[in-house]
């Protein structure tokens, strides 16, 4: 078999990756009360930086202390980032030893803002999200002048990524969050430039990358996050994701990371439907590559309408199906999430040959056989293991931030339990504290 794993990879802007793996972006929500950066940040990504991975992409960094993804997200804003700067290089200090990239996710939650935090989040149009057992408010629509704001704040970001260290940025446009908000046309119903033809929903996209550009150099890499598809009935398409990736390609973008789905269509992690109306979905293609590669098919059509670096992130886990996806020159880079929950050190034994497959307990992890399992016909129960599942997920990161290693005993409901009750604090924490 080929090794193309451990190749080196250099970027359009000329920086060079040391290889092909990027540990994808995984919330951390760890930013308890004050949302600044913190020693738990520190130990994560010291933890990870000594996995042997070529980028490292840190969890959601939010541009909006009123649009979070979670209560507990960092967020960078001009009124907070001198009290953080020692935090964040220390950071970025952790994150780029052994030669590794550490690159800053920047995102805006849109719509997704949990209710307890904002009853009304900002959002390109009206259309408020539904999933049974959770709080979503009505969002309002953005006006110009907050439209002009956030391109603002996500390039205010980024430049306090680069001062402090960071090697990297990538912006958030996949997963339902703000931006790829904009470009989903049935949660975007606006009329004027920013809504419409599908030039009009990419417009943020483009105004952030041309205003980030000027401001971080040629030499900075730049990257998106973008959905294949929102798999939503009249959502954003797999036709229009190749028509945005051209798009991007032009502005000078350096890699398109390839995901899919949002919160009603988990397909991101795997999961189908959870909203209460299944015929909105839309199925996923099967890769004929590899079956675990939820997005190459997708990414495949992209490969052959634009020319720059690709990265696919979702369901791989065996050196063979990497290899074959980096050998049909698809992607050049391979994105892993959950695995490196489990096993900080998973890809590095990879990498050195002692493991054929990545952990894979996303595969196990259910609150009980058949009728109780991720599988089960009741929306609720899905819901519960698939948060459930994401919980789990989120204490081993959790317990890295602590300095400790995942632990593989926890149960499932119990991991749901706890992150829920950590929520519940988080959020008692942020509203306090704004
Ligand atoms: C605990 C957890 C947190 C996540 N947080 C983010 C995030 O902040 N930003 C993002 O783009 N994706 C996020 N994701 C999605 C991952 O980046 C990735 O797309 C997904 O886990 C699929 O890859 P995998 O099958 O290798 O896990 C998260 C996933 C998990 C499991």
């Amino acid at each position: 078999m080929s090794n193309l794993i451990n190749e080196s990879f250099k970027l359009p802007c000329g920086q060079v990756l040391k290889n092909r793996v990027c540990k994808a972006a995984m919330t951390e929500r760890i930013a308890k009360g004050n949302n600044l950066a913190n020693q738990g940040h520190i130990n994560l990504y010291d933890r990870w930086a000594d996995g042997d991975i070529g980028i490292l992409l840190t969890g959601n960094v939010q541009v909006d202390r009123r649009n979070l993804e979670g209560p507990a997200n960092v967020v960078i804003d001009k009124n907070n980032y001198k009290e953080q700067f020692d935090s964040l290089k220390a950071w970025s200090e952790a994150g780029t030893k052994n030669n590794t990239q550490l690159w800053m996710q920047i995102s805006h939650a849109g719509r997704q803002t949990p209710g307890e935090i904002n009853s009304s989040p900002m959002a390109p149009s009206n259309i408020g999200l539904k999933i049974p057992g959770k709080n979503y408010g009505t969002p309002t629509p953005m006006t110009e002048d907050d439209i002009l704001d956030v391109i603002e704040r996500f390039v205010f970001t980024a430049n306090i990524a680069r001062e402090t260290g960071f090697t990297g940025v990538q912006f958030h446009s996949a997963h339902g969050y703000l931006l790829s908000e904009f470009l989903s046309p049935d949660i975007n119903d606006r009329t004027d430039a920013w809504g419409g033809s599908v030039e009009n929903r990419a417009r943020i996209h483009l105004e952030i990358i041309k205003r980030c550009r000027q401001e971080v150099g040629d030499d900075f890499p730049i990257s998106v996050k973008m959905n294949s598809a929102d798999f939503q009935k009249g959502g954003f398409a797999p036709d229009d994701s190749i028509r945005v990736a051209q798009m991007l390609e032009n502005a000078g973008v350096d890699i398109i990371e390839i995901s899919g789905g949002t919160y009603e269509q988990p397909k991101l992690i795997g999961v189908d439907d959870l909203t209460i109306n299944p015929k909105r979905s839309e199925q996923r293609k099967e890769s004929t590559i590899a079956r675990e590669a939820y997005f190459l098919e997708y990414a495949k059509d992209i490969r052959n309408a634009v020319s720059l670096p690709l990265m696919v992130t979702g369901g791989f886990r065996t050196k063979e199906a990497i290899e074959v996806a980096l050998q049909s020159n698809v992607c050049q880079i391979i994105g892993i999430g959950r695995p490196l929950c489990a096993d900080p050190y998973c890809v590095k034994k990879m990498i050195a040959g002692e493991l054929e497959t990545l952990p894979s307990f996303e595969k196990t992890l259910s609150l009980g056989p058949s009728i109780l399992s991720p599988s089960s016909p009741f929306t609720i129960i899905k819901v519960i293991n698939a948060f459930g599942a994401m919980a789990w997920f989120y204490q081993q990161i959790k317990n890295m931030a602590k300095g400790l290693m995942p632990n593989h005993e926890q149960k499932l409901f119990n991991a749901f339990r706890a992150d829920m009750k950590a929520d519940k604090l988080a959020i008692k924490d942020y509203l306090e504290n704004n």
